[in-house]
């Protein structure tokens, strides 16, 4: 399966602090930006220390026509991604892609419960305003560090009224979420975008309480590995060649450049479908999926090719396939 996304130049054409540590950035690109759906991210080519990495963001849904806005969160422990955005002035030129969905809304439910933990709101505003137009039934539970480091609460309370539930863990306020599951009726869906630890427990919540894992879809965020994105060589089992991936592609982009075959579905490290076999390894693997268990990637003899690093030096590889004699 190809990644369908087009590499576009762009203008900066609005970058405003929207909460503490919160900016919201648009862009122009080259071409109009097609109407998209809520849920759609697009990626950005950023500047970092020693090179280029390519990060995405969940599109807002306020963007003028024909463009696309994001809101980036500046992390304390940046590795060079959202300080490369929050540098971001108008008239800057970047590299972004055209807009694409992994996380849609499936408009198939009787109600909706959506959970946003901190900056994973970007895609549950967008949600939460398109079923709102259709008059759909919907909560928004939506946590945050404070009041003040969570954008989007006007006018989400303006939009949801007391459909919208809003929990500042400095207030010592804590979604429940047995208790924000329980009313969902028995098809309803639950839409999560926030931090792992959020995901994980959302999950338990959702198993405990019987439901299909079917109904609950999830987006985590990306790019959280623990080293800064530097190139890296892999040699492939099977294949007598070694295949160099720079820091702005992801292994998985690199070996399909090389023509060497994978199947993959998701590339945000949550299906499993890119996972390969490692058989050695000079660096660390810089492991950002969340499809392998703790012990398999304590274990380090796997990892996922569509986000996963080794962090410099080199490793082997077996992909389970053998090029065809
Ligand atoms: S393509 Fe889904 S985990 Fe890599």
């Amino acid at each position: 399966m190809k990644n369908d996304a087009v590499w576009l130049d762009a203008t900066v054409t609005a970058a405003e602090d929207i909460a503490e540590s919160v900016r919201r950035i648009e862009f122009a690109a080259s071409t109009a930006m097609p109407v998209f759906d809520p849920g759609s991210h697009i990626a950005i080519r950023a500047a970092i220390p020693g090179g280029h990495a390519i990060r995405t963001y969940s599109c807002l849904p306020d963007a003028g026509p024909g463009r696309v806005a994001v809101g980036v969160k500046l992390h304390p422990n940046s590795r060079g991604g959202s300080r490369f955005m929050f540098g971001l002035t108008v008239g800057d030129r970047v590299r972004i892609t055209t807009p694409q969905n992994r996380f849609d809304l499936s408009w198939r439910a009787p109600d909706y419960l959506l959970l946003a933990g901190g900056i994973g709101v970007t895609p549950l505003y967008g949600m939460a305003q398109a079923l709102a137009a259709r008059g759909a039934d919907l909560r928004l539970e939506y946590g945050g560090q404070s009041l003040g480091t969570m954008p989007f609460l006007g006018p989400l309370r303006a939009l949801l009224g007391d459909r919208l539930t809003v929990h500042a863990q400095d207030q010592g306020a804590m979604i429940d979420l047995d208790a924000a599951i329980a009313p969902l009726s028995p098809t309803g869906e639950l839409y999560i975008c926030g931090p792992l630890p959020m995901l994980e427990a959302a999950k338990r919540a959702w198993a405990r309480a019987g439901r299909a894992s079917s109904r609950l879809r999830y987006e985590v965020f990306g790019d959280t590995g623990r080293f800064t994105e530097v190139p890296f060589t892999v040699r492939v089992a099977g294949y007598d060649r070694e295949v160099t991936v720079p820091s702005d592609r992801s292994l998985l982009d690199a070996l399909d450049d090389a023509g060497i075959p994978m199947i993959h579905d998701c590339r945000r490290g949550e299906c499993g479908l890119c996972v390969v076999d490692v058989l050695g390894h000079a660096g660390e693997i810089d492991h950002r999926d969340v499809f392998l268990s703790d012990a398999e990637k304590r274990e380090g003899t796997k990892l996922c090719a569509c986000v996963s690093r080794i962090a410099g030096g080199t490793a082997v590889i077996d992909t389970g396939y053998r090029p065809q004699r």
